[in-house]
Parts: C-alpha cells; sequence; structure tokens
C-alpha cells in the first residue's frame, strides 16, 4: 500500500485511455501488442533470489525463461525505440555472486540489439552484508534495436557543477562554456532506492524510484509514445510515462501489486500522488533532516 493512502475501493480495471495494465504473465500480455509499437521497454525482472514474489530457480531455467521474454519485447520494440533492463545481482545458493547484466547481455545481443550505456544506479540503502562488501550498486543495460534511435538529452540535463565557466581562450574567449541548460547526467546515477522512509513507498518489497524512470521517459520517448514494463509491480514505470503524457502498459502476475498500480495512477490524475522529484539532491543540508 502507498504510503499515505488506503486503497479503499478497488476496481479491477485493465485500461483507459492512457494506461493498460492487467494481472497477466508477460508473454501473454505482449502477445497482444502490435509488432514494432514500443517506442520505451523499462523494467526490473525478478533476480531469481527468492523473493515473496519468485521462486529460485537454476540459473539456466531462469535465463531462458528471461529470453522468452525479451524475445517478445523485441518484436513490439520500435525501430526507433529502447530497451532498459535494470538488474543487480543473483546469488547463488552457495553464495557467490552473480551479475546478472554480465549474463543477460548476450540475449539482447543475440536479437542484433546495440548497447548504448551501462548505467550504473548508487543508492544507500540496502541489507548489510557479513562476508562480503554490501551491494550498493545496480545496473541499467540500455539497448537500441537501430541506430537511428530517439535520444532527447535536453529534458534531462541536471546543474552544471561550475554554471559560469567561461571559455578562457579563443574567440569564445570570456564566453560561458558550458551549455546553459546543463550538463549530460553521465552514466553514474545517484538516486536513492524505495526504503521505508521514502515518500513512494509501497508493500512492494523493490520498488523503482519514479525518478529513475522519468529520465529514462524524457530521454528516450516523445510524447504520445507508449512504454511498457513487463514486470511492472506496483506500476511505477507507469507512472512515470504518463505524468509525461506518453501511454503506459504493464503487467504483473499479483493482483496486490496492479490493484496499487491503479491506485498510484488515480491518485497521480488527482494531483495527490507523492513522487520524489527529479534531481532533487540526496542530502540537502540546508533542509530540515537533510530534505528528506
Ligand atoms: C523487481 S519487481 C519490479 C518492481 C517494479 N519495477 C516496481 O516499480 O514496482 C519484479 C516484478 O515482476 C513480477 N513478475 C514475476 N514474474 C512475472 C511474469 N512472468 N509476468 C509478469 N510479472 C512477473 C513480480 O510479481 C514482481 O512484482
Amino acid at each position: 500500500m502507498a504510503k499515505g493512502h488506503s486503497l479503499a475501493t478497488v476496481v479491477h480495471l485493465q485500461h483507459d485511455r492512457l494506461v493498460q495494465m492487467s494481472v497477466m504473465d508477460n508473454l501473454e500480455f505482449i502477445r497482444n501488442i502490435p509488432s514494432e509499437s514500443v517506442k520505451l521497454i523499462v523494467t526490473s525482472p525478478p533476480y531469481n533470489i527468492g523473493k515473496k514474489y519468485e521462486k529460485r530457480s537454476s540459473l539456466e531455467r531462469y535465463l531462458s525463461e528471461q529470453a522468452k521474454t525479451i524475445a517478445e519485447c523485441v518484436r513490439v520494440l520500435h525501430p526507433e525505440g529502447s530497451i532498459c533492463w535494470q538488474v543487480g545481482n543473483h546469488i547463488s545458493e552457495s553464495g557467490e555472486v552473480v551479475p546478472l547484466d554480465m549474463v543477460l547481455y548476450p540475449l539482447f545481443k543475440q536479437h542484433g540489439l546495440f548497447l548504448r550505456n551501462r548505467i550504473v544506479w548508487h543508492f544507500e540503502h540496502g541489507l548489510h552484508c557479513k562476508k562480503r562488501f554490501s551491494g550498493r550498486h545496480e545496473t541499467l543495460l540500455w539497448f537500441t534495436k537501430g541506430d537511428a534511435y530517439t535520444f532527447n538529452l535536453d529534458p534531462v540535463r541536471i546543474p552544471a557543477k561550475y554554471p559560469n565557466k567561461k571559455h578562457f581562450k579563443g574567440p569564445k574567449l570570456g564566453q560561458l562554456s558550458g551549455n546553459p541548460l546543463g550538463k549530460n547526467p553521465g552514466d553514474l546515477w545517484v538516486i536513492p532506492n524505495v526504503k521505508a522512509n521514502h515518500v513512494e513507498k509501497t508493500s512492494h518489497p523493490c520498488q523503482f524510484p519514479v525518478e529513475l524512470v522519468e529520465r529514462l521517459v524524457l530521454s528516450m520517448t516523445n510524447e504520445g509514445d507508449s512504454v511498457l514494463d513487463p514486470y511492472m509491480g506496483v506500476g511505477s514505470s507507469i507512472i512515470a510515462a504518463i505524468k509525461h503524457d506518453r501511454m503506459g502498459l504493464g503487467c504483473d502476475v499479483i493482483q496486490e501489486y496492479v490493484d496499487i498500480a491503479w491506485d498510484r495512477v488515480r491518485l497521480l490524475r488527482e494531483g495527490k500522488l507523492l513522487t520524489r522529484p527529479m534531481n532533487k539532491p540526496v542530502y540537502d543540508p540546508n533542509l530540515p533532516r537533510g530534505g528528506h
């Protein structure tokens, strides 16, 4: 349940004008989506580590299931579209770490996709490990179908470190040297993960921060485009999409999560959904409790 509100009336919707969200296995859900119609597929699949929404299986079996979903995603991906697969580590029964991006990479390459960035997402909160260093990052593989892909940098620029820096020689001597709209956010993203004190926290154990998906939506799609999350949980990707006038498509196998997702959509439309703003400093010393 999202913090600060209760799920008063549960209406099991399937779709409305901008949103389609179902309780369904993703292979069945994607089968009904027309080929080459989705501009951005952004998701965080289960990591096969025994969370409450998954059954641990062998790595081989896990990868073969991922391969089927990836193949369907590639079919529905627009020629100028992007796939962003966000993963962490699989931890084997014996405690060995398997970085999932490494083992998933070939599954995308076998469809001829192109890797554009391997983004490192750094956050501060998580399990405290006793026999290895605690994990404080995950990664996001960004693939495109071709060379002509949508990428809008301006809406996701971040404030420059030295905004008043000027050219010190040459014909532009004395003029501002940086882009007045800010700088490229780079491929190391420091964004708080959704733990107990986060305004977006629901009963889902590992939801996306909406601001992380917003950066992808704004840079990799245009207004009116479709965004799909085949493992959508409580619909954070769908929220990020419709907040910026894109269409949101998603499914999850757990009814409770899909109900929460619909409730978040309702709250967003009523102007009542709390989301952490993009580019808010992780810690702001000028605000009470650092702005948290
Ligand atoms: C890591 S969570 C994603 C959370 C999501 N990013 C959010 O912000 O809430 C993975 C989700 O995949 C769902 N799931 C697992 N297998 C699925 C399948 N075959 N089809 C659709 N959803 C599935 C799980 O129930 C879980 O909610």
